[in-house]
C-alpha cells in the first residue's frame, strides 16, 4: 500500500481538507473548518535543509523535559525542554557537515543533493516520538506528503537513548522507513522481527556486557553492585550482564535503578546502599542525563573508595570532565566506543554562531550553556549580555571536543551509509536491479524499503575502518578501555588503557595495560571488592546458607585433610601413611612412634642397668663371703643362679627400648619369659629345699637326698625347659613381630610389636604365674618354720610383691596405647625384678656388711 495513503491516518496531526478525506462526506465538520489543509500542531525542525533526498535527523538536543500538563481545558502548550545539551548539538551538527560535505564530493551521489531535518528528542520517549511523527511529516501544509507527492524521507538518523530509538523505530516501521541509531546499542535491537528497519553503528550491548564481565574477573572483583537507570538499555545491559555473570566467580551484591524523573530521597538510598556494601566496585549502566543530578548528590555524601565502571553511554559525557568531580570519579573504568577522526568538525563547529543563525533558538542556548550570555539580551533577561562573536575554544569541551569523537564520528559514519546505499541504489543497472524482475528502484520515488535492501549491503570505508551492518543491522563490536585521569587544569581527561576486540577468539579479546591505569584515590594496587576475603590453603570456603557464593566463611581443614590452593571449595584427605601438617596445607609422613630413648626410654635404661649393677655387686658380695654362714646355709648355689637370673631380667628390659625390629620383638616376650621362668624356677628350688630342709623330722630322712644339687638343678631346668618349649612353639607358628598401628593415634604410626598368637603370649605370662604362685604358696607353708634365718618368710614377700606386680600389669597393659604398653612391661619386669632382688638379697646382705657378728652358726641357728 502506498505510503501516501498511510500518512493521513497516522498523523492526527493533521486536519485533512475534505478533498483529500474519502469519509469526509460522512463527517459533519463545521463548513469553515472543512476545506483547509491545516496543520494540527506544528513541531519546527531545529535544522532543515533542502535537497533531491531529505534524510532525518533525532537528536537529545536536551536531555529534561517538563512534563505535560494534564489540564485539558484549554490546547496544551508544545512540550517543554530543559537542560541544553552542547554534545548532542555537536552530534547534530556532525549531521549537517556529513551531508554537506557529501554533496560537495564528486564521487559520492554526483549530481545529487542530499537534505535533511533536524529534530529534538529531548532524550524522552514520548518527545521522541514527536520528532518521528515530525520528521515523517512536511513541514508545512503545502508539503504536507499526502497533499503533495511522495515523502522525500528516506531514512533517519537517530535516535540516541536506546528507549526513544523503540519509539522511533516502532513508528517508522511500518512505512519501512529505515533508521541508523549512532547511540543505542540496547541487545533488545537484535529481534529482527520487531525492529525489522532498525539499524546502527554502534556495537550491541551483549558485547559491552561480555566485555564488563570479563574486566570484572580480570581484576577480581567479585562482588559488585549494579546500578541503572531507568530505561531499556539499562535493564537490557543489567540482564545481559548477569547472564554473563552466570558460572563465573563474580556475583551481584545489590542492583539499584535510579528513577527516571529523577527523586533525590531514592538517590539517597541507593547511596547509603553503596556506603554499606563492602562492594568497592559499582557498574554503572545510565547516561548523563541521570547520572549528572545523581553524581552530584554522590558527591554530597562523603563516600569514598568507590572504583566505578561506566558503561559506554556515560564513559565520554564532557559533563563529568569538570575539575570538581575529579576527588569522586577519578580512576573511573569504562567501554568507550570507537573513535574515529573528522577533519573539518572542528572548523565547522566554529562556524556557528548566534549572528549566523539568530533565530536559532539552539544556538542561543548553546551561547547560555557555554559562555553564560546571551546573546540577544532584551532588558530585563536574566543572562548578561553578550556580542555573540566570541570564539568558540577547546575549552568549551562539552561542544568542542572534536580530537577524538565517538558518537559524533558514529553520527557521520551513519550519514556516509545512507549516502553509500543511496548512491548504490542510484547505480543499480536497469534489469540488474534486486527487486521484481530484476528491477531498480526509481530515481524520482525511492521508496524507503528499496534503500533498506541498499542499506543491509553497504560496505564501505570511512579512513580504513570499515562500515557495514550484519543481518541483524549491528556493526563490528570494538570497545576502547578508558582511565578517568587527572589532567593538566585539574579535571578529568579520559586515557585509553586498553580495548575489547569482539572479533578476536574467546579469550583474546579483552587487552588492558594495567600499568596505565590510575585507581580512585590514588591508591597503588587494584581496588578490593570481595564479600568474604579468599581462603588460605589449610582452609576451606563454607557457603553461608542464603548467601550468594561469593560470601562464605573459612574453616580449617579437619586434621588429617589438608587444602594446598587459596579458596579451595574442599580439604582433600591424605593419604594412608601420610598426615597433614599443623597448617593443614601439606600431608606429611605419619611420624613413627615407638619407645625410643626419649626420657622416658632413658629412665628405663638407667634403672634397668642400675637393676643389673646392683645385682652384680650383690652377686659379688655374695661371691666374696660365699664361705661364710649366711651364704653356705642358703645354699649358695641356687643363690648365684638366682642372681645370674636376676641380672638378665634387669637386661632384658633394655630389649624393649628402642625401634622394634624383627629379631628385637622375637627377643623380647622370650627373652624375657625365660629369664623370668628361670629365676623363678630358681626360687622355687630354693623353696623346696627350705621346705625339705626343716620338714625333715629325723635326722637320716632321705628327703634331703631327693633333693640334692643334682635334683635341683634338675627341677630348675625342666621347669625352665617347659617355658623354653612354650617360646620355641610361639615363635615357630607365629612369632612377634613389628607392626605399625595407626588405630591408637591417627595423626601417628605407632610401630609396636604385635604378640603374633595372643594365646602363646598368655600361656608364657600365665605359665610365670603359675610358678610363682606355686612358689608362693610353698613360702607361705614354710614361713613359720624354726630359725632365725628363714629365707621362706622373704621368698613369701618377694612372691607377694611379684604376683601384686604382674597383677597390676595386665590392666595397664591392656589399656596403655602402643609404645605406653612397652614401658608398662618394661616397667614391671623392673619393678618385679627389683622386688625379687630386695626381698632376697637385702636382708642377707645386710647381715654381710653390716651384721659381721651376726653371721655365726650360733647366732643363725638359736634355737
Ligand atoms: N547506549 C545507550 C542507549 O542505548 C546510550 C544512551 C544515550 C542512553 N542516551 C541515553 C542511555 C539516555 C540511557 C538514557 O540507550
Amino acid at each position: 500500500m502506498s505510503l501516501l495513503v498511510l500518512f493521513p491516518f497516522l498523523f492526527s496531526l493533521c486536519v485533512l481538507t475534505v478533498r483529500c478525506n474519502p469519509i469526509s462526506g460522512l463527517t459533519s465538520l463545521p463548513p469553515s473548518a472543512a476545506k483547509v489543509c491545516t496543520l494540527h500542531n506544528s513541531f519546527e525542525p531545529n535544522f532543515v535543509a533542502d535537497g533531491d533526498y531529505v534524510i532525518g535527523g533525532i537528536f537529545p538536543l536536551h536531555y529534561n523535559q517538563e512534563m505535560p500538563d494534564l489540564n485539558s481545558t484549554y490546547r496544551a502548550l508544545p512540550v517543554k525542554c530543559n537542560g541544553f545539551d552542547p554534545r548532542a548539538f555537536r552530534w547534530a551538527q556532525t549531521m549537517r557537515l556529513a551531508v554537506e560535505e557529501i554533496n560537495l564530493r564528486a564521487d559520492l551521489l554526483p549530481n545529487y543533493t542530499l537534505g535533511y531535518k533536524i529534530f529534538d528528542s529531548c532524550a524522552y520517549p514520548l518527545t521522541g516520538m514527536r520528532a518521528a511523527l515530525a520528521v515523517l511529516n512536511g513541514l508545512r501544509e503545502s508539503d504536507s506528503p499526502m497533499c503533495q507527492g511522495a515523502s522525500p524521507l528516506l531514512a533517519v538518523i537517530g535516535e540516541s537513548g536506546s528507549a526513544q530509538s523503540i519509539v522511533v523505530s516502532r513508528i517508522l516501521q511500518p512505512f519501512r522507513i529505515p533508521m541508523i541509531s549512532y547511540f543505542s546499542s540496547c541487545a533488545c535491537f537484535t529481534d529482527r522481527k520487531q525492529y525489522p528497519t532498525f539499524f546502527r553503528v554502534i556495537p550491541n550491548d551483549d558485547y559491552q556486557v561480555k566485555a564488563i564481565a570479563q574486566l570484572l574477573v580480570r581484576f577480581n572483583w567479585t562482588w559488585v553492585g549494579l546500578v541503572r537507570g531507568d530505561h531499556e538499555y539499562g535493564r537490557f545491559a543489567v540482564q545481559g550482564l548477569l547472564r554473563e555473570l552466570q558460572g563465573t566467580k563474580v556475583c551481584v551484591a545489590y542492583q539499584e535503578m535510579i528513577p527516571l524523573l529523577y527523586n533525590r530521597k531514592r538517590a539517597l538510598q541507593i547511596m547509603e546502599v553503596m556506603r554499606l556494601s563492602s562492594a568497592k566496585v559499582v557498574v554503572v549502566f545510565s547516561a548523563e542525563g541521570e547520572m549528572t543530578p545523581f553524581l552530584r548528590d554522590y558527591m554530597t555524601q562523603n563516600i569514598t573508595g568507590i572504583q566505578w565502571v561506566a558503561s559506554e553511554a556515560w564513559v565520554t559525557a564532557s559533563v563529568f570532565t569538570a575539575s570538581e568531580f575529579y576527588p569522586y570519579l577519578g580512576g573511573t573504568i569504562g567501554f568507550g566506543i570507537r573513535k574515529g577522526h573528522i577533519s573539518r568538525l572542528s572548523l565547522y563547529l566554529q562556524t556557528i554562531n548566534p549572528q549566523m543563525y539568530p533565530n536559532n533558538m539552539l544556538v542561543k542556548e548553546l551561547w547560555e550553556a557555554l559562555y553564560g550570555c546571551d546573546p540577544f539580551a532584551l532588558p530585563g533577561s536574566l543572562l548578561p549580555p553578550c556580542s555573540g562573536q566570541e570564539s568558540l575554544l577547546e575549552q568549551h569541551s562539552a561542544y568542542m571536543n572534536t580530537s577524538n569523537p565517538r558518537v559524533a564520528y558514529n553520527v557521520y559514519k551513519a550519514v556516509y551509509a545512507v549516502a553509500h546505499s543511496l548512491h548504490n541504489l542510484l547505480l543499480c543497472q536497469l534489469g540488474t536491479g534486486p527487486f521484481q524482475n530484476k528491477s531498480c528502484a526509481q530515481r524520482n520515488n525511492i521508496h524507503p524499503w528499496q534503500l533498506q535492501y541498499y542499506l543491509q549491503e553497504v560496505e564501505f570505508n570511512i579512513a580504513e575502518e570499515k562500515v557495514n551492518f550484519d543481518l541483524k543491522g549491528d556493526s563490528i563490536p570494538y570497545y576502547d578501555i578508558l582511565n578517568w585521569q587527572r589532567g593538566k587544569g585539574g579535571n578529568i581527561e579520559f586515557v585509553n588503557v586498553g580495548l575489547f576486540d569482539g572479533t578476536k577468539p574467546a579469550g583474546e579479546e579483552l587487552v588492558i595495560q594495567e600499568d596505565r591505569i590510575m585507581w580512585p584515590c590514588f591508591t597503588p594496587q587494584v581496588p578490593v571488592s570481595i564479600c568474604s576475603a579468599s581462603c588460605l590453603p589449610g582452609s576451606r570456603k563454607a557457603v553461608r546458607r542464603g548467601e550468594p557464593v561469593c560470601c562464605f566463611d573459612c574453616v580449617p581443614c579437619d586434621s588429617g585433610k589438608i587444602s594446598n590452593q587459596t579458596n579451595s571449595i574442599e580439604c582433600t584427605l591424605c593419604p594412608e601413611d601420610f598426615w597433614s601438617n599443623n597448617d593443614r596445607t601439606v600431608c606429611i609422613p605419619k611420624k613413627v612412634e615407638f619407645l625410643g630413648y626419649d626420657s622416658l626410654g632413658i629412665a628405663l635404661t638407667v634403672i634397668s642397668m642400675m637393676g643389673a649393677c646392683i645385682t652384680i655387686a650383690v652377686f659379688a658380695v655374695f661371691f666374696y663371703h660365699r664361705n661364710t654362714v649366711i651364704v653356705r646355709i642358703n645354699n649358695s648355689e641356687l643363690s648365684f643362679f638366682i642372681l645370674f637370673a636376676l641380672t638378665l631380667c634387669f637386661l632384658c628390659s633394655l630389649v624393649f627400648i628402642g625401634k622394634p625390629t624383627f629379631w628385637s620383638c622375637m627377643l623380647r616376650h622370650t627373652a624375657f619369659s625365660i629369664t623370668f621362668s628361670l629365676c623363678i624356677s630358681c626360687i622355687l628350688g630354693k623353696t623346696l629345699v627350705v621346705l625339705a630342709a626343716f620338714t625333715a623330722t629325723r635326722p637320716g630322712d632321705n628327703i634331703m637326698k631327693w633333693l640334692g644339687p643334682k635334683q635341683q638343678r634338675t627341677i630348675i631346668f625342666v621347669s625352665t625347659l617347659i617355658q623354653v618349649i612354650i617360646c620355641a612353639a610361639w615363635l615357630i607358628d607365629d612369632p612377634p613381630s613389628p607392626s605399625p598401628n595407626t588405630q591408637y593415634e591417627r595423626s601417628k604410626i605407632i610401630l609396636e610389636c604385635s604378640v603374633g598368637s595372643s594365646i602363646a603370649f598368655w600361656c608364657v605370662l600365665g605359665y610365670i604365674g603359675l610358678q610363682a604362685s606355686l612358689c608362693f604358696v610353698l613360702a607361705f607353708l614354710a614361713r613359720r618354720l624354726p630359725g632365725n634365718f628363714n629365707e621362706a618368710k622373704f621368698i613369701t614377700f618377694s612372691m607377694l610383691i611379684f604376683c601384686a606386680v604382674w597383677l597390676a600389669f595386665i590392666p595397664a597393659y591392656v589399656s596403655s596405647p602402643g609404645n605406653y604398653a612397652d614401658a608398662v612391661e618394661s616397667f614391671a619386669i623392673l619393678a618385679s625384678s627389683f622386688g625379687l632382688l630386695f626381698c632376697l638379697f637385702a636382708p642377707k646382705c645386710y647381715i654381710i656388711l653390716l651384721k659381721p657378728k651376726k653371721n655365726t652358726k650360733q647366732h643363725l641357728m638359736v634355737k
